[in-house]
C-alpha cells in the first residue's frame, strides 16, 4: 500500500493551471521532489528524471491494471512488443508517408492563409493533428470529428481523474477500433498499417485484438492532443520573434534544430508516471515501494543545471540532455513521425504566407493540465 507524506503542493489548483511553466520552474528550485496527492512524487530536475528513466527496474512503467502497449511494459515483456512498434515509424516509412502528409498540411495551410485572421488551434493544429493520425493509420474520414472529440474528453478526463468517463471514453474507442479490424478481417479493406499490425507476432503467437486496440490507442489518443500542442507551441515561437520567423524564411534546413529547441522551452507533453518497486531515498525524500512517481518534461528541460542560460531560445544548442521524446528503453517511438509532421507543417505555413504574427487584439489562452501549450492561438497571415 502506497504511503500518504504530507503535500507539499497542489498541481490543480488555480495559481499552477494559470501558467503552468512557471510554477513548475519554481517548483524545481524550491521543492524538486514534491508530494501531491493527483501525482504522488513529482519529480522536477533533468537528472532526477533521467535517473528515473534508466533504473527502469526500480521505476516501473506498470502504473496502471489496464493493458497499454508498450507504454505500460516492462522488460522482458516490453522489449518484445517495441520490437513490433518500432520499424512503422523507420526511415523509409517516414519517406513513403512525407508527400501524404504535405498534402494535408499545404490544404490547411492554404485555409488558414485565406481566412488571414483565426485561432490557430482550432482552424489548423487539432484539424491538422486528426487529419495525420487517420491518414498514417489508414482510418476513414468519418472518424475525424470523434477522434477529436474523444481526444478533448480524454483531456478533460484525465485533468479531473475521472475514472469512469476515462474508461467509458477507452471503451468506444476500442469498439470502433474492433469493427476496424472485423472489417479487414473479412477482407474488404486494401493493406495500411492497421492491417500490417494485425500480421504481427509476438513469440510466435498473433497479437489479441485488445492487443492491437491497445497499441492503436497508443498511437492515437494520446499523441493528437500532444501533437496539436506541439504545432501551437512553434507557431507562436516564430510568431513572437520576428528574426526566427526570417531565419527560417531564409534557411527552412534550420527548421529541425528550431523546432527541438522551441519544444524544450515548453514541452508539449507535460508529465508521464512511473511506480516504484521498492523503497529508495531521492533528495532525502523516502520513497517506498508502490508509491507512484511522476516525471515533469515541461520543469526538465528548462533545468539551469541541464542547460547554460536554459531561459533562452538558442538554435545551435546541444539538444542530448532535452527531454521531449523521453530517454532509455521507453523514448517515443514516435518521434521521427512527429518530427516530419512538424517539419513540414513549419515549410507549408512559411510557404503559404509572407508574415505569421499573433493578433495585436486578442492574447493566446495558455492551457490546462494535461494539456500543454495553448486552448487558443490568435494569429494573423499575411
Ligand atoms: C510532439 C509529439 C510527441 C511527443 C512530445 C511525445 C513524447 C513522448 C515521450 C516523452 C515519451 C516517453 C514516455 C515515458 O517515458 O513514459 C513517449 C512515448 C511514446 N510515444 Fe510519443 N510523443 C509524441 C508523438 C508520438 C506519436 C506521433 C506517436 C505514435 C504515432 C507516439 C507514440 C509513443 C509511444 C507508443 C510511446 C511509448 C513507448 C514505450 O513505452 O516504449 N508518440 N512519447
Amino acid at each position: 500500500m502506497a504511503h500518504s507524506p504530507n503535500t507539499d503542493w497542489s498541481p490543480e489548483s488555480d495559481a499552477v493551471q494559470r501558467d503552468q511553466r512557471a510554477a513548475y520552474d519554481s517548483m524545481r528550485e524550491r521543492c524538486p521532489v514534491a508530494y501531491s496527492r493527483m501525482m504522488g512524487w513529482t519529480l522536477f530536475r533533468n537528472s532526477d528524471v533521467r535517473h528515473v528513466l534508466h533504473e527502469h527496474g526500480t521505476f516501473s512503467n506498470r502504473v496502471s491494471q489496464h493493458l497499454s502497449v508498450p507504454n505500460g511494459m516492462d522488460p522482458p515483456v516490453h522489449t518484445a512488443y517495441r520490437r513490433i512498434v518500432e520499424p512503422y515509424f523507420d526511415e523509409a516509412a517516414m519517406a513513403a508517408f512525407e508527400p501524404t502528409c504535405r498534402a494535408i498540411a499545404s490544404d490547411l495551410a492554404g485555409q488558414l492563409h485565406a481566412q488571414r485572421d483565426a485561432d490557430f488551434m482550432q482552424a489548423f493544429a487539432q484539424p491538422f493533428a486528426v487529419r495525420i493520425q487517420c491518414a498514417f493509420l489508414g482510418w476513414p474520414e468519418s472518424f475525424h470529428e470523434p477522434l477529436l472529440q474523444w481526444t478533448q474528453r480524454n483531456l478533460e478526463a484525465t485533468g479531473a481523474q475521472d475514472r469512469d468517463a476515462l474508461a467509458e471514453i477507452a471503451d468506444t474507442f476500442r469498439a470502433y477500433v474492433f469493427a476496424m479490424i472485423e472489417r479487414r478481417r473479412e477482407g474488404s479493406h486494401g493493406p495500411d498499417v492497421t492491417s500490417r499490425l494485425m500480421a504481427e507476432q509476438v513469440d510466435g503467437k498473433p497479437l489479441t485484438d485488445e492487443e492491437i486496440a491497445s497499441i492503436l490507442r497508443n498511437w492515437t489518443m494520446g499523441e493528437v492532443g500532444t501533437l496539436a500542442a506541439a504545432l501551437g507551441i512553434l507557431v507562436h515561437g516564430v510568431a513572437t520573434d520576428t528574426d526566427l520567423q526570417a531565419l527560417l524564411r531564409d534557411n527552412p534546413e534550420r527548421i529541425e534544430d528550431a523546432n527541438e529547441e522551441l519544444l524544450r522551452l515548453h514541452c508539449p507533453l507535460v508529465t508521464n508516471r512511473r511506480r516504484a518497486t521498492a523503497a529508495t531515498d531521492l533528495h532525502g525524500r523516502g520513497i517506498e515501494a508502490g508509491d507512484t512517481l511522476t516525471l515533469n518534461w515541461v520543469a526538465a528541460n528548462r533545468d539551469p543545471d541541464a542547460f547554460e542560460a536554459a531561459e533562452q531560445f538558442r538554435i545551435d544548442r546541444d539538444q542530448s540532455a532535452n527531454l521531449v521524446w523521453g530517454a532509455g528503453i521507453h523514448v517515443c517511438p514516435g518521434a521521427p513521425l512527429a518530427r516530419l509532421e512538424m517539419r513540414v507543417v513549419m515549410e507549408e505555413l512559411l510557404a503559404h504566407s509572407e508574415d505569421i504574427s499573433l493578433r495585436p487584439d486578442t492574447l493566446p489562452d495558455l492551457a490546462r493540465y494535461p494539456g500543454s501549450g495553448y486552448a487558443t492561438l490568435p494569429v494573423h497571415l499575411r
